[in-house]
C-alpha cells in the first residue's frame, strides 16, 4: 500500500486524541511526526498530553514543543471543554518518551526535506505553527502535498457567534494558510458539529474493550459532559473530521470556495467567510455520512485491541 505520509499538529485536547487514535490505526497513513501548539492548553500542558498519548497509542514518531503563544494576539485556552491539563478524565501512562530536542517548526521542516513524498499536514489545533513554518521556510510549501485542518465555520462559530475557536485563536496564522496556495482541506463546524458520537457510540466503543476502548469511552464522555450543557444530542467529533476526510472522502460532502480569514473587526475577528466570488483555495467540508463515520471510529478503536498499548 502506497501510505500517505502526515504530521499531526494539534492540542491535545479529547478530540485531538480521538483525531490521533483515528490516525494511528489507519493503514493508509504513515505518522512521520508530532507536534503540539498552544491552544485547548498552555503549549506545556499540551505537549505533554501529546506525549502522554502517543504512548497510550503507541505512536512511534518524533514529538516536538509547539510555539508558546499565537502570532500576533494573546494566548487562549479552553479549560471549560478539555479541563485544566487539557486532557481532563481518564488517568493516562506516562510518557515513554521525550520531546524532541527541536522546536515544531525545525522539525516539520526537516520531516519536508528530507521525506522522499510530499507530506500532509493534520493540524487539529490553532494554525500557529503551520504558518510560522511557512514563514521561516517558504522554500518548503513545494513539499506539503495539502493540508486537512479541522477550523472554521462558514455558517457560524463556536467560541464567539462568528470564529470557530482554533481560528479565533490565531487568525493572523489562518490567513497565512489559506493565503499560501497549498491544498486544503477545512473541516470546520459546518461538518464537524454533525459529525456526532452519540451516548450509544460510547458504549460501542466501550464493548470494544481494552485500555484504549476504555480510555477513548472516557474521553467521548468527558468531551459529551461539556456539549451536553449546550444541548447538543452528542459528542462533536471536529477533529477526527480531519483525519477521516483523509481516508474515507466518500463520507463527507466536500465544495471548492474561496475561504479568507477576518482579522480585524470587533465582533467578527477570526471569522472564515465562504464564497464563490474568487478563485477557490480550499475544499470545504459540508456534510458527513454521521453513522458511516461513527462506525469508522469504532473500527480504528478495534485495531488496538490485539496488541493493546498497555
Ligand atoms: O472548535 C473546535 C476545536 O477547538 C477543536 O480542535 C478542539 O480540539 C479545540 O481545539
Ligand atoms: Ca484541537
Amino acid at each position: 500500500m502506497n501510505r500517505r505520509p502526515i504530521i499531526l499538529d494539534g492540542d491535545p485536547g479529547h478530540d485531538d486524541a480521538i483525531a490521533w487514535m483515528l490516525a494511528k490505526a489507519c493503514p493508509e497513513l504513515e505518522i512521520l511526526a508530532v507536534t503540539s501548539v498552544c491552544g485547548n492548553q498552555t503549549v506545556e500542558k499540551v505537549s505533554y498530553n501529546a506525549r502522554r498519548v502517543c504512548t497510550l497509542l503507541g505512536i512511534d514518531a518524533p514529538i516536538a514543543k509547539g510555539k508558546r503563544s499565537p502570532l500576533v494576539g494573546p494566548e487562549m485556552n479552553a479549560p471549560s471543554v478539555h479541563g485544566e491539563s487539557g486532557l481532563d478524565g481518564p488517568p493516562l501512562p506516562e510518557p515513554v518518551m521525550e520531546l524532541d530536542e527541536l522546536s515544531s517548526v525545525n522539525l516539520m521542516a526537516k520531516i519536508l526535506r528530507e521525506s522522499d513524498r510530499k507530506v500532509t499536514i493534520v493540524a487539529t489545533g490553532p494554525l500557529t505553527n503551520v504558518a510560522a513554518l511557512l514563514l521561516s521556510h517558504p522554500e518548503l510549501k513545494e513539499r506539503i502535498e495539502e493540508i486537512s485542518f479541522m477550523g472554521g465555520g462558514i455558517a457560524y462559530g463556536n467560541w464567539t457567534p462568528a470564529a470557530e475557536f482554533n481560528i479565533l485563536v490565531d487568525p493572523e496564522a489562518a490567513k497565512i494558510v489559506t493565503g499560501s496556495g497549498i491544498p486544503l482541506i477545512m473541516s470546520g463546524l459546518d461538518v464537524t458539529e454533525k459529525a456526532l458520537m452519540m451516548p450509544e457510540d460510547f458504549e460501542r466503543v466501550r464493548a470494544v474493550g481494552g485500555q484504549v476502548a476504555q480510555i477513548v469511552a472516557d474521553w467521548l464522555e468527558f468531551f459529551y459532559g461539556f456539549h451536553k450543557t449546550l444541548g447538543y444530542e452528542g459528542a462533536p467529533m471536529h477533529d477526527p473530521c480531519a483525519v477521516a476526510v483523509l481516508v474515507h472522502p466518500e463520507l463527507f460532502q466536500l465544495k471548492e470556495l474561496c475561504v479568507e480569514v477576518e482579522t480585524q473587526g470587533e465582533y467578527c475577528r477570526g471569522t472564515t467567510v465562504g464564497h464563490d466570488r474568487k478563485p477557490a483555495n480550499a475544499r470545504v467540508n459540508l456534510g458527513v455520512d454521521r453513522s458511516a463515520f461513527a462506525d469508522l471510529l469504532i473500527e480504528a478503536v478495534k485495531t488496538y485491541k490485539e496488541d493493546s498499548h498497555e
